[in-house]
């Protein structure tokens, strides 16, 4: 059973005193939730004051890039070893990196082995353009981005990797993808996984969906079989959203584990 992650990626939001307010009241709303990883990924400089408002919280804290050197010459850079002092996970690869930045799918790879020697937990985002989808290369693309991704990673290694597919043309459009859609690609992702690490990897990995997430879609979405939470954008920034999409994903949890409860009996 993959424990289930609700994952709030507050992108380029949020100044310092809205940041502390907005993680004491998603910590405050969460506090009966513990059979799901809940984590927030603010800016890089609200990460050290948000540490410590949620030091004595369920809540997990992570870092939305990195660099993949543990220090040097890059100017402007975060390396995971800043990183490990102050937060548990760090998305990697996301499409606005990979679109605006320029990131490419070996750095992404580079991120994502050195976030593991480091400790890190890495969510790393995977996903086809609207274009590619309209192309009929949603497969090709997620298959390339994956195997990428996880390449050089030993079995073991892969498996502490969160996946999070996010269609682009789905995040901040309001278009999230249709459940059983995002449940095939999904599906697809863990192919790839069972193909590169092998099996018993691609049964642990926890693969999230992303892309216009909201209270009134989700439940659907996370109730589908191979979905194991969500990474969130625009709805992270509002607590109240937040929390509301946290307390679906621990429903869907104890929903799913009460069903394997039933086969086991
Ligand atoms: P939205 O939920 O705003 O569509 O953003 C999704 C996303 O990019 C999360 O990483």
């Amino acid at each position: 059973m993959r424990r289930f992650v609700i994952a709030g990626n507050w992108k380029m939001n949020k100044v310092l005193a809205q940041a502390n307010a907005l993680a004491q009241d998603v910590s405050a709303g969460v506090t009966a939730l513990g059979e799901i990883d809940i984590v927030v990924c603010p800016p890089f400089v609200a990460l050290a004051a948000v540490q410590a408002v949620l030091a004595d919280s369920a809540v997990a804290l992570g870092a939305q890039n990195m660099h993949w050197e543990a220090e040097g010459a890059y100017t402007g850079e975060v390396s995971p070893q800043m990183l490990r002092q102050l937060c548990s996970h760090v998305i990697i690869g996301h499409s606005e990196r990979r679109g605006h930045f320029g990131e490419t799918d070996e750095a992404v790879n580079r991120k994502v082995i050195a976030a593991i020697a480091h400790g890190l937990t890495p969510i790393v985002c995977v996903g086809e353009t609207d274009a590619e989808n309209r192309a009929g290369k949603t497969r090709d693309v997620i298959d390339r981005q994956t195997a990428r991704a996880l390449a050089g990673l030993p079995p073991q290694q892969a498996a502490a990797v969160i996946l999070a597919y996010e269609p682009v043309w789905a995040i901040g459009t309001g278009r999230s993808a249709a459940p059983a859609q995002a449940n095939a690609t999904i599906g697809a992702v863990r192919d790839v996984i069972r193909r590169e690490c092998g099996g018993a990897t691609a049964t642990a990995t926890r693969i999230l969906y992303g892309g216009s997430i909201n209270p009134s879609v989700w439940p659907e979405t996370i109730a589908q079989s191979e979905v194991d939470g969500g990474l969130v954008g625009g709805a992270s920034l509002v607590a109240a959203d937040f929390v509301a999409l946290a307390e679906q994903t621990q429903e869907a949890a104890t929903a799913d584990s009460g069903d394997s409860a039933q086969v086991a009996g």
